[in-house]
């Protein structure tokens, strides 16, 4: 596996793959790569001949008042892990590398960026549209594969690619659990001894959300409130947001319709840790 510092580099590198007719995927990182990173590099190798992991902690796409200075980073660990899964180059520019004019160019998203996480981290969609479509173009991939749990960024970057016309794939890849059903998210480091063991009720509450769909619960503020009622046994959450709307176009509707994909989506404070996740499914 090689190491590209570069964007001149990586797009030289880009082009000689592209020339002999390879096929580029790319799997955008911010790093302190876990099982969650490890099975999208897994599933971009099923998809192309070439694996360029790309490791970069955006800081455009941070708020203010969030975890950029102290965001977990370990380079060389990443650098062991991406080569271990069979990743063919890992990019790790530096902050002057993508951003050498400061932030003079932002790419903004308007459709799906208006709710939920765009509203309580303001700037942050714009940071990550900016930053994806420099990746794009530094890395060229005819695929780029997403993990589900950061499931509006997945809608986000998919409607970017759409409108912008980039030739590539967005692939959405399954989210990755702990055996306790947690979300893996580079952010679980953050978690003392007791968060932990409470961090799973997050996903207990969206299943509960999900089972009373199952059984016939139609109306999105009853859902909501199923999910909230369980988050709020423990006295540790802090919530964002629980929503519930329409999986392809985050709609709210009052009622959903049988055969409607719904995804019910949730942003809790543990601590002073956020974290996020969601589940999907079907109105029978
Ligand atoms: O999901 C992430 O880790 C980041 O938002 C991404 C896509 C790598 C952009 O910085």
């Amino acid at each position: 596996m090689e190491i590209v510092e570069t964007v001149r580099k990586m797009q030289e590198i880009a082009n000689l793959h592209r020339n002999e007719k390879k096929k580029i995927a790319c799997v955008p990182t911010m790093g302190y790569l876990h099982e969650g990173h490890l099975s999208l590099i897994k599933i971009a190798r099923e998809y192309a001949n070439i694996v360029i992991v790309t490791l970069f902690v955006n800081p455009t796409q941070f708020g203010p008042n969030e975890d950029y200075a102290k965001y977990p980073r370990n380079k060389e660990r990443d650098i062991q892990l991406a080569q271990k899964f069979g990743a063919n180059y890992i990019f790790i520019p530096s902050v002057e590398e993508m951003y050498p004019d400061n932030y003079t160019t932002k790419v903004i998203v308007k459709k799906f960026t208006d709710k939920f996480e765009g509203i309580f981290r303001p700037g942050h969609f714009d940071g990550v549209t900016t930053i994806v479509t420099k990746l794009f173009n530094a890395t060229k991939p005819h695929f780029a594969i997403f993990g589900q749990k950061d499931y509006q960024q997945a809608l986000v970057v998919k409607q970017l690619v759409k409108e912008l016309l980039f030739d590539l794939e967005i692939i959405v890849a399954p989210t990755i659990r702990e055996p306790d059903g947690l979300a893996m998210s580079s952010r679980n480091v953050y978690l003392n001894e007791v968060e932990r063991k409470i961090a799973p009720e997050i996903y207990k509450s969206l299943l509960t959300g999900a089972e009373s769909v199952l059984n016939g619960e139609r109306h999105r503020e009853v859902i909501n409130s199923i999910v909230k009622r369980r988050l709020n046994q423990f006295k540790e959450f802090k919530i964002d947001y629980v929503a519930c709307a329409d999986a392809k176009t985050l709609d709210e509707p009052e009622f959903f319709e049988p055969g409607q994909t719904i995804v019910i989506l949730t942003a809790v404070y543990l601590g002073t840790t956020r974290l996020i996740d969601n589940i999907i499914v079907t109105v029978p």
